[in-house]
């Protein structure tokens, strides 16, 4: 007769599984003897499992080996569920065979060593339980993304990530050498969006983006997952509108399937599920008052810092839409307002509680004249936005897009202090390895 496929360690605490012989494989997280019983806890992708091995039924040699296998070495054990109160889950596995896969090297993380240590073996670590629970969030808030963009219509394109030209500003973009001439590692897919706009009218990407920024802050990565939307016929309304609903059916369908994750990470998922549309619409004049009334003196055209954003949501557990900043402010291709031509239809979405900037929208600029006078007012020469230009040409349209940083929203969604612990491999200005 052969042996039993392998269960997953889940199905140990299933309510018949009692009595049953199951195998199971996975990693050791602790190990001691007692009583001359071996007491293993045994992971894998579903829990953990205390494992119970007796010299009598194992023999000595089995036991000598599954004794000498170091935490995180991985083995495979046969066994009978047994209720047992004294253990996790008051179940335990009494094994009738303990197979060695590999018995590893002393495990080199403890919790106590820094934080430069722990990223240097960041490999190791993403086995960390907060990680471990960070990282299936994550997957289940793609998935809500996508789920969303596909009930809307939304069609997902696959723009390159390597490019030519700088599109969000040439100081913040990684250059490269592309075969002798100049190339760029990607800081939005928007324009490729724009293109691809006329024969889909609804389409996303989901790239990573680039930053070359020397920003070492809590919120800034060099690489980040981008989500950008572009919508045809779309004005700022219409985007903000279907921004909201995207937001309250994504942290809704996070909350129903991570209830557990949330709350070891310390979001209670009760919070995701209270936040409700509308969000409020704040333009940047009004800003300015209500920074004015905290005490931050900011003048009309400054940018709004960490420090003023914070002050902004600190108080708050919905976001906020900041929306018509001044028109130097932002990129090239935002659209002039019509009612107050020295902003932009143009909204930052701020997460709660002083998190900062989650998403950049904008209406798109379609005057070639006005695109040409903002890239030359930046220094960039318009002969390298040809091909866009030929988009204002061909079929031109109102149209509206915007970018989401997944980190960012997952940073706030999970509160995590730092975005590096949002990716499993984060690039900062420091670091890009391992
Ligand atoms: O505001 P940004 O620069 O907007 C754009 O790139 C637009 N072209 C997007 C579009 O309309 N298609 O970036 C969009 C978002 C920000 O709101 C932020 O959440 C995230 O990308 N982001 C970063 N996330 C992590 N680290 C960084 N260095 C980031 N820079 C931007
Ligand atoms: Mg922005």
């Amino acid at each position: 007769m052969s042996a039993p496929a392998f269960a997953p360690v889940s199905a140990v605490f299933e309510p018949a599984a009692v009595g049953r012989t199951v195998r199971v494989r996975g990693w050791l997280q602790k190990s001691r003897s007692s009583g001359g019983i071996l007491f293993l806890l045994l992971r894998d992708r579903t829990g953990s499992v205390q494992v119970t091995g007796r010299r009598d039924t194992l023999g000595e040699a089995a036991i000598e080996a599954a004794g000498h296998v170091q935490v995180e070495g991985s083995l495979e054990v046969e066994g009978e569920v047994a209720e047992d109160r004294r253990a996790p889950g008051g179940r335990e596995l009494r094994a009738r065979a303990i197979r060695v896969v590999d018995a590893g090297e002393p495990f080199p993380i403890f919790t106590e060593q820094t934080e430069e240590f722990r990223l240097d073996h960041r490999h190791l670590v993403i086995r960390d339980p907060a990680l471990v629970q960070t990282f299936r969030v994550k997957a289940q808030l793609l998935a809500a993304l996508r789920e969303f963009l596909a009930r809307e219509e939304v069609v997902e394109m696959t723009p390159p990530v390597l490019t030519g030209n700088s599109a969000e500003g040439g100081a913040e973009a990684f250059r490269l050498d592309y075969f002798g001439k100049p190339g760029y590692l990607g800081q939005t897919a928007q324009l490729y969006l724009e293109a691809l706009i006329v024969p889909h009218e609804r389409v996303y990407a989901l790239t990573p983006s680039f930053r070359a920024e020397k920003s070492r802050t809590p919120r800034h990565l060099t690489e980040y997952l981008h989500l950008e939307v572009e919508l045809a016929w779309c004005d700022l309304d219409g985007l903000l509108d279907f921004l909201e609903r995207m937001f309250v059916y994504v942290v809704g369908r996070v909350a129903e399937r991570c209830p557990a994750e949330l709350a070891a990470l310390g979001r209670p998922p009760e919070e995701l599920r209270a936040i409700r549309a509308p969000f409020e619409r704040l333009t940047y004049a009004r800003a300015l008052e209500r920074l004015a009334e905290r005490g931050f003196s900011v003048a009309w055209g400054s940018d709004l810092g960490t420090a003023e954003e914070r002050a902004l949501t600190l108080e708050s557990a919905a976001p906020l839409f900041l929306t018509h900043f001044p028109r130097e402010l932002k990129a090239f291709y935002m659209l002039q307002s019509a009612s107050d031509p020295r902003t932009v239809e143009a909204a930052d979405l701020l997460a709660p509680e002083g998190y900062g900037e989650l998403v950049g929208a904008s209406c798109r600029e379609t005057s070639i004249d006005r695109l040409t006078e903002r890239l030359r007012a930046t220094g960039v020469d318009p002969a390298e936005y040809e091909w866009y230009f030929d988009l204002r040409r061909h079929g031109n349209v109102p149209h509206a897009g915007f970018g989401l940083g997944v980190e960012r929203l997952l940073r706030w969604m999970l509160r995590r202090e730092h975005i590096r612990d949002t990716t499993p491999f984060p690039r900062t200005p420091s670091r890009h390895t391992p």
